[in-house]
């Protein structure tokens, strides 16, 4: 079997998969649930690194976990995360994971977040913590009672993404709960230039590509791209537009645009390979869920540590 076709049926690449989850994929003809009993097929690409350069399909990636897990996953997130709460819970995801250091070999995505609440960077996350804790009171006595508390933020993650009208995201289970926080200076600070983002999610093992991704991310939340509750490419229309700048505009507008993001989010464009993933994303909103699809996957692999018998997910780099 080619990587190809392991990629391409089942993958969240499916248009009719977003809209439709239930739906036939127009492209390989797989339904959603022929997709998920292909795991084992999937679980062939186990350990392997993929770098895909051109038309990037994010994959599910080898979940071992039953339909009985995955409705009560569901159901318990449904009930507890609000739309309103989704970009709380999507911002933990991220600070689950994002300690991951590619040289030092620890941190990732290993639900330590609970013990790093009172770091200056995580404030803020305990609003995005409550849901997800709630959800898992409520799988008490359900088929993922045993889900780990790192599984289920980075399924919560997705779940958020989703709600809020982004891409339909599988996330792999099977990650183990670390028993004490990690390393601290991990996280990026929202005052980094460009230059040192790209450095810094380097060092986090992310390419520009996936860093201009997953920095869309932004775009839910209340800083000002678009709607704070829809999930979709606004963020990158306004980076272009750089209203903050805005040499048409009255200073007052532009004092008021000045609010607008993060000063690292501002920065992003002047960068020139980002400002290239900012104009596709900006154009191509499916290409940019694609990437971030791919992108969120890797971000809850990487440095995870993996529960004796888990099939361990390949990561699919995006160059
Ligand atoms: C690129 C480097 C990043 C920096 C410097 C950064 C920093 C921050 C900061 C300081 C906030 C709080 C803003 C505020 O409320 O005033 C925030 C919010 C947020 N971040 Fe990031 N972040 C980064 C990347 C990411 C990534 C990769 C994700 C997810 C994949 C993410 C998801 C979010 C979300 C969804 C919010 C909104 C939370 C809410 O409104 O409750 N961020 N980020």
């Amino acid at each position: 079997m080619s990587l190809a076709s392991v990629i391409h049926k089942g993958g969240a690449h499916c248009r009719a998969r977003r809209s439709q989850p239930r739906a036939v994929c127009t492209r390989c003809s797989a339904s959603l649930q022929e997709a998920l009993s292909r795991r084992q097929l999937l679980s062939a690409a186990a350990v392997t690194v993929y770098t895909l350069s051109r038309t990037p399909r994010p994959v599910i990636a080898a979940p071992e976990q039953s339909t009985e897990v995955r409705e009560a996953l569901a159901a318990a997130l449904t009930a507890c995360v609000p739309a309103g709460k989704a970009p709380a819970v999507l911002r933990l995801a991220f600070h689950d994971a994002g300690t991951f250091n590619v040289a030092a070999g620890d941190g990732g995505p290993n639900g330590s977040v609970v013990f790093e609440l009172d770091r200056p960077e995580s404030f803020g996350l305990k609003r995005g913590l409550k849901p997800v804790l709630d959800a898992r009171t409520q799988l008490t006595g359900t088929a993922a009672e045993n889900v780990s508390l790192a599984d289920l933020i980075q399924v919560a993650g997705a779940h958020a993404v989703r709600l809020t009208g982004g891409p339909l995201i599988t996330v792999p289970l099977g990650r183990l709960d670390a028993p004490a926080s990690d390393p601290e200076g991990r996280m990026p600070a929202e005052t980094l230039t460009a230059p040192e983002l790209v450095a810094h999610f380097a060092a986090a093992g992310y390419s520009v590509r996936e860093l201009v991704a997953l920095a869309g991310a932004h775009t839910i939340g209340g800083k000002g791209f678009g709607a704070p509750l829809t999930f979709d490419n606004a963020y990158y229309k306004t980076l272009l537009a750089r209203p903050w700048s805005d040499p048409t505009a009255s200073a007052d507008a532009r004092a008021m645009a000045s609010h607008i993001g993060l000063p690292s989010d501002q920065g992003l464009p002047d960068d020139a390979a980002c400002l290239t993933w900012i104009q596709r994303y900006a154009a191509d909103q499916d290409a940019w869920f694609d990437d971030f699809s791919a992108a969120y996957l890797k971000m809850g692999i990487m440095g995870a540590s993996w529960r004796k018998g888990a099939t361990v997910p390949g990561i699919m780099s995006l160059s």
